[in-house]
């Protein structure tokens, strides 16, 4: 036998050594499942890119909510899909818009067993299908919007979330919007600050689970693909402005500037694996080319293993099942 002076194999040898020294774990409660409701369905209704994940009915959200609470879920993540959308997006902050009944329809259901957020954006809203109010000339009009969000806060604050999803990428959201909840009493409302989040073709899919009307793209808001420093800019200004969470999206594409956040948040930092990430793991596993379950288990694993507390995932109810099994 030599002797070597190392024998990294030592710790691979059983799967109880293995598991000893496994750096990296995923609990059911650092997984948050986003959910979509749609207005109009009488029936919950599959999204043909997104196999296994349905637009849904008030009943059948409050059946996928319960489910992810059985699992040890952390928190939900709701996206509301209107009726009538409007150039300003006139059903976000309207007190009884869908994505505010099912607010309060959740929070009683399941708000002691996990945390119920709402997407603030005006995209599912909007009949132009950008983030924003625009301008006569078609742009996203910034400041116009922050008044729009500002308002789209109060309301989903009036209607019991618990933590806001900051994912229209204006300037100034984060700081707006505490500033407002704060003059209104709402200081315990928490808001997750979407800080670097790219002009990414991993949305694909996410457009048709939530009907989207947009033409064109998001990259005057959201980030150029390629800008690692970029991220971190937009990281230190939501956490000037009153963060507390921030989050990188999408997450496989995304690993570098996920650790770049996470050797230097203060709070805690979250990653978005978005609809293209799921679609793409389920499409090949359909196919038979990888082993489904461990694609997704490794995808999880690695996005924390990058630095994410905690993981936006498609596939949060089954995995964490799967981890509690
Ligand atoms: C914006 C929003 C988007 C996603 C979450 N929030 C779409 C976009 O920015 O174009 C995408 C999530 C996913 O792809 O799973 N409201």
């Amino acid at each position: 036998m030599n002797s070597l002076p190392e024998r990294p194999r030592r710790l691979r040898q059983s799967p109880a050594m293995r598991r000893l020294v496994a750096e990296t774990r995923v609990d059911p409660a650092q997984l948050v499942l986003p959910l979509f409701v749609n207005e109009d369905l009488t029936e919950k209704r599959a999204i043909g890119s997104m196999p296994g994940v349905f637009q849904h009915t008030l009943d059948s959200l409050r059946s996928a909510a319960t489910e992810a609470a059985a699992a040890g879920v952390g928190g939900v993540m709701l996206f509301g899909i209107p009726t009538v959308r409007d150039a300003v997006g006139s059903q976000a902050d309207a007190p009884e818009g869908i994505l505010q009944r099912a607010t309060r329809a959740l929070q009683a259901e399941v708000g002691d067993a996990l945390v119920v957020q709402t997407d603030l954006c005006l995209d599912e809203f909007t009949d132009h299908g950008h983030c924003g109010v625009l301008t006569e000339d078609g742009a996203v009009d910034n400041d116009a919007t922050l008044e729009r969000y500002v308002s789209m806060a109060l309301a989903q604050a009036e209607a019991g979330s618990t933590l806001l999803g900051l994912s229209g990428m204006m300037d100034g959201q984060v700081g707006a919007i505490r500033a407002a909840l704060d003059r209104a009493g709402h200081i315990d409302t928490a808001l997750l600050a979407y800080s670097a989040k790219y002009a990414s073709a991993f949305y694909g899919p996410f457009r048709e689970a939530v009907d989207s009307q947009l033409q064109g793209d998001r990259r005057t808001y959201q980030l150029d693909p390629g800008n690692r420093r970029e991220g971190m800019r937009e990281t230190l200004l939501d956490l000037a402005e009153g963060a507390d969470i921030v989050m990188v999206k999408p997450a496989m594409s995304y690993l570098d500037v996920l650790a770049d956040v996470a050797a230097m948040s203060t709070v805690p930092v979250w990653a978005y694996q978005v609809s293209g990430e799921y679609a793409m793991i389920e499409a090949a596993a359909a196919h038979g080319w990888i082993d489904r379950r461990r694609a997704i288990e490794e995808s999880v694993i690695g996005i924390r293993r990058a630095g994410a507390d905690a993981v936006l995932t498609y596939w949060a109810t089954e995995l964490a099942t799967w981890l509690r099994a």
